[in-house]
């Protein structure tokens, strides 16, 4: 049994990721508000999942919808009040549901007070707030730039003649982590949301606040990488170890930072319990299987193979068996949904791959994380016409493609898999209009399969529903310690179609079975019985082989196996 000190709620708890202007809308302006949330949160408990994680509700003018906060102590109109979040806070504390906030502190906003001032004149005293590179100098160093229309970090600002650096858009200036200052109140905000009672922070982009400041050249070894380049920074973990000093340390909380560019070489160096730096990270290994290489947004011409996918989750699994902790993820607002991506959301494989997936992340080791819309098997909406995007990064990238006269065309089907606002559309509540998001016009269109197939509604009635197979099986893991902490271990690993493997905590041994593919298979286990059949997606067949299992496409079963012999 995991002892006390290793066992914790941000190990066992499961978490559910909200997009709050897409999930539910009050007041019929066509954007999600908290008012929203609280409406919904009897729902969100009874789907058996423990912390909430809401993407940014700050002040900002939504240049990148949150990510460019202008106000870091107050809630964005458009969502509510602060007395709205004080409601809402309480609704989850009552229920037994936590909430971890964004913390966006690579960047603000340009319209945020502290960048209004550091642009006014070189002078003013909030200059070192940001990076500013003075033309007298020339010409800045190369710097990559993810939403920048030519891909340009830095930004000429005729009032002081200097350049700012921004990583993300024009409107996201770099936050100087070098500064003293920049960190303090950086630390004091945490402190008045912690003071709050939020229980935690998903940190935005986290491996990228340690900057060069010299701005040299980018170094050879990197050879046009820059997001290993970023995630690289020489103090990256002195403000993170100082950011646990002055803060962290002093609440029962939990973190988990975005972390692009982190590697399985330095992983444990933000995780190890000893190093008090975070209790988790996201990594981007799995994120870029189906992209090209290099290239964030544009998906790779051939098929992603599940070798390399269980890959992925073998290295990962194996690099926090000892030490930290991992997270689970297969979807969230910057990629497309699960279903579509990993699974197949044609109407005949759709269900059973939406559960297979389930099946997956809760039967892992790590923390789990789903995103709002995955419990019911929302789908990619794969929008034809640029008109309908919203997403800055789709926008500007079309821009840019324009200006080069490249293939617009193929860019657009490149969108339909790649977008993030394949991810981003209203949560389906019925089979209303808009699907009971909004009594408005909705701000992202709506998928038209709430009419059909893809609602809460319709799915609450039909006991054998993604949404209640879901409900079944985070209860399973959470009755079983051995499927959030025992170890790992991967049968066949080179089957291109069955991902199969245990989990084992002392004397409880689960088998785990999954079929990726879309025919069915056979799978056959050399060494030992499993007795009894937690749960499938599918009616089992019967082999009259000993040991051998028939697999429907798609299907997910976990058993439990009593006598443990060798595997
Ligand atoms: C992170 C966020 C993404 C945002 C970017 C800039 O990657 O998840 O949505 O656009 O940072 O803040």
């Amino acid at each position: 049994m995991p002892n006390k000190t290793q066992r914790n709620w941000r190990k066992e708890g499961i978490v559910y990721q909200i997009y709050p202007r897409s999930f539910k809308d009050t007041t019929g302006n066509g954007i999600g508000d908290l008012r929203g949330i609280i409406e919904k949160l009897d729902y969100i408990k009874s789907l058996g999942v423990d912390i909430i994680w809401l993407n940014p509700i700050y002040e900002s003018p939504n240049d990148d919808n949150g990510y460019d906060i202008s106000d870091y102590r107050n809630i964005m109109s458009e969502f509510g009040t602060m007395s709205d979040f004080d409601e809402l806070l309480k609704g989850m504390h009552d229920r037994g549901l936590k909430l971890i906030m964004d913390l966006v502190v690579n960047h603000s906003s340009d319209e945020h007070e502290w960048f209004k001032q550091s642009r006014s004149s070189r002078e003013n005293p909030y200059r070192d707030y940001y990076h500013w590179w003075p033309v007298e100098k020339g010409k800045p160093n190369e710097r990559w730039s993810y939403f920048d229309v030519e891909s340009n970090a830095w930004k000429y600002d005729e009032q002081t003649n200097s350049y700012y650096l921004h990583y993300f858009s024009v409107k996201q200036p770099d936050l100087n982590w070098e500064n003293p200052k920049v960190r303090k109140e950086v630390y004091d905000m945490m402190h008045f949301w912690f003071k709050k009672g939020v229980d935690g922070f998903r940190m935005d982009v986290i491996s990228f606040l340690s900057k060069d400041t010299t701005f040299p050249e980018l170094p050879k070894k990197y050879k046009g990488d820059f997001i290993t380049y970023y995630a690289e920074g020489e103090n990256i973990h002195n403000y993170l170890n100082e950011m646990n000093n002055e803060v962290l340390s002093k609440y029962d909380v939990m973190t988990v930072g975005e972390a692009p560019g982190v590697t399985i070489d330095n992983a444990l160096k933000f995780v190890d319990e000893d190093r008090n730096e975070l209790d988790m990270f996201f990594h981007f290994d799995l994120m870029s299987l189906d992209r090209s290489e290099g290239e964030v947004f544009m998906m790779r011409k051939d098929k992603w193979k599940l070798s390399e996918f269980r890959d992925i989750f073998s290295k990962w699994d194996a690099v926090f068996a000892k030490k930290g902790w991992g997270s689970l993820f297969l979807s969230n607002h910057d990629f497309p949904r699960a279903v579509s991506r990993w699974g197949n959301d044609s109407h005949q494989y759709w269900k059973n791959s939406a559960t297979l997936l389930h099946t997956f992340l809760l039967t892992m080791r790590g923390t789990p994380y789903f995103y709002y819309g995955d419990e019911i098997g929302m789908t990619n909406i794969r929008f034809e016409s640029i008109e309908d995007y919203r997403d800055i990064n789709t926008l500007n990238k079309y821009e840019s493609l324009k200006k080069e006269g490249a293939d617009l065309e193929a860019f657009i089907e490149n969108e339909k898999e790649a977008a993030r606002d394949n991810a981003r559309t209203p949560m389906q509540w019925d089979t209303t209009k808009h699907a009971g998001f909004t009594i408005g016009e909705p701000w992202l269109k709506v998928n038209p399969n709430h009419l059909t197939r893809i609602s809460v509604k319709s799915q609450e009635k039909d006991q054998f529903s993604v949404l209640n197979y879901f409900r079944r099986i985070t209860k399973i893991r959470k009755e079983n310690l051995a499927l959030i902490y025992g170890e790992y271990k991967v049968l066949d690993s080179a089957n291109e179609q069955v991902y199969a493997y245990t989990r084992t905590l002392e004397n409880d041994c689960f088998l785990i079975l999954l079929n990726f593919s879309a025919s069915q298979v056979s799978f056959s286990l050399n060494s030992f019985n499993p007795t009894k059949l937690i749960i499938s997606n599918s009616t089992v067949i019967e082999s009259d082989q000993d040991n051998e299992f028939l697999l429907k496409p798609y299907q997910a079963s976990v058993y439990k196996v009593d006598n443990l012999i060798v595997i």
